[in-house]
């Protein structure tokens, strides 16, 4: 595996590639790599025959009172995982070779960017699509896999390839969860055990919304929503920034659910870690 940190130098090698014919995969992420990311990297190695992942703690999709300072990072730690996984080229740019020192633009989704974590992360996604955008260019995929822990991120991207016509299929990962169900996320690791028990109600909120639609021939949304907050309180130190049905395509609120409903929630543990789940409510 070859650790590359210039932007020439990652489009020489994708470049290259592409005239060999060969099928480039990208996986795009923040790095602190856990079974997800590496789950990630295993299917973009079944779908391709050259995979590229690249590790950019992004300061534009970060608020000025996020975590960007305090996100973990550990270059060797994850050079070693990713190798592993048989990745060809892990591309880690610097913030300077990423923005250069006169970066203005942004790519801006509209609609889709506005409910769930958007509401509540101005500026957010347009720093995921500018990125996101930035590596297309950079490294030419024919194909790029992002988990679907991050719904609307998922939907964003999809509807950004449309828009702007990148020729590059967009393939959602199933969330990888831990054995009690707590979805794999970086920031898990900013818990205390505790912390991690109460962060359980997540989980344990879409459990229940499953179970009521799978009781009932018609559940009210609004009462499927009531009680995954209720459980969200009901373990200490926990806060609901939102929990919504939504279409997971477009993000619409459903009025009724359909195979194609997900509940979508996002929580503030004890404060400090924001983290969020989703699931369809007709999946088995
Ligand atoms: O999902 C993430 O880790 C990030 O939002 C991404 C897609 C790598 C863009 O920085």
């Amino acid at each position: 595996m070859r650790l590359i940190t210039s932007t020439d130098e990652v489009s020489q090698i994708t470049t290259a590639w592409r005239e060999e014919r060969q099928r480039i995969v990208l996986v795009p992420t923040m790095g602190w790599f856990h079974e997800g990311h590496l789950a990630l990297m295993r299917m973009a190695g079944k779908l391709g025959t050259r995979t590229v992942v690249s590790l950019f703690v992004n300061p534009i999709q970060f608020g000025p009172k996020e975590d960007l300072a305090a996100y973990p990072r550990d270059l060797e730690r994850d050079r070693l995982l990713a190798e592993k996984e048989g990745v060809d080229v892990l591309f880690a740019p610097a913030v300077g070779e990423m923005f250069g020192k006169h970066f203005q633009t942004r790519v801006s989704l509209s609609l889709i960017s506005q409910g769930l974590c958007g509401a509540n992360r101005p500026g957010h996604f347009d720093g995921v699509a500018t990125i996101v955008s930035k590596l297309f260019h950079l490294t030419c995929p024919h194909t790029a896999v992002f988990g679907e822990k991050d719904l609307q991120q998922l939907a964003l991207l999809r509807q950004m390839v449309i828009d702007l016509n990148f020729a590059i299929e967009i393939v959602g990962h199933p969330i990888v969860r831990e054995s009690d169900g707590l979805a794999m996320s970086s920031r898990n690791s900013y818990l205390t055990e505790d912390e991690r028990q109460d962060a359980l109600c997540l989980y344990k909120a879409i459990g229940s919304a499953k179970q009521m639609v799978q009781n009932a021939c018609t559940v009210a949304i609004p009462v499927l929503i009531d009680e995954a907050k209720r459980i969200i309180h009901a373990h200490a130190g926990c806060t609901v920034e939102y929990v919504h049905v939504v279409d997971r395509h477009t993000l619409a609120p459903c009025r009724i659910i359909d195979q194609n409903s997900v509940l979508a929630l996002a929580v503030k543990v004890h404060g400090k870690v924001r983290l969020i789940d989703n699931a369809l409510l007709l999946e088995g």
